[in-house]
């Protein structure tokens, strides 16, 4: 699973659990947000597996690649949208200073690999590559 998967959405899952409580007619609205992180989470594996092959150089149709890849950004753009729109404002609107102190000690795990006690090591190996490609893409793009 990706990071998202595993550390943001649960993140998101409890915020929205919370608001539920607070505000289950806004709740109503917003819709089922579980749901939608099940659903980005198949399309990143959908992604991820066609990624593979694509690498395993498998024969891989182009229109069903592109296929997965628009799927995955749609579903991704209108997620963030949403959430941008109405879940987060909802969340701030409707959720205390004590519902936020009880899901920040409900988020805070060791094993969080960006923002955890231990930053695992894929990250770091991630972060370096990152800062590697945009050192040569200066060197070789001017910018
Ligand atoms: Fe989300």
């Amino acid at each position: 699973m990706s990071f998202p998967d595993l550390y943001h959405h649960p993140k998101e899952d409890l915020v929205f659990a919370q608001l539920k409580l607070r505000a289950p007619d806004v709740v109503e609205q917003i819709g089922d947000l579980r749901r939608e992180h099940e659903a980005l989470a198949a399309r990143t594996r959908e992604l991820h597996a066609g990624l593979k092959a694509v690498f395993d150089e498998a024969h891989v149709p182009r229109e069903a690649f592109v296929r997965w890849v628009r799927a995955f950004i749609d579903l991704q753009e209108r997620h963030m949208q949403m959430e941008e729109t109405e879940f987060f404002p909802a969340a701030l609107q409707y959720l205390g200073p004590d519902d936020w102190r009880e899901l920040e000690a409900k988020m805070t795990t060791a094993d969080d690999p960006l923002f955890g006690e231990r930053v695992g090591e894929r990250f770091e190996t991630l972060r370096r590559s990152i800062l590697r490609w945009q050192e040569e893409h200066r060197i070789q793009g001017g910018h």
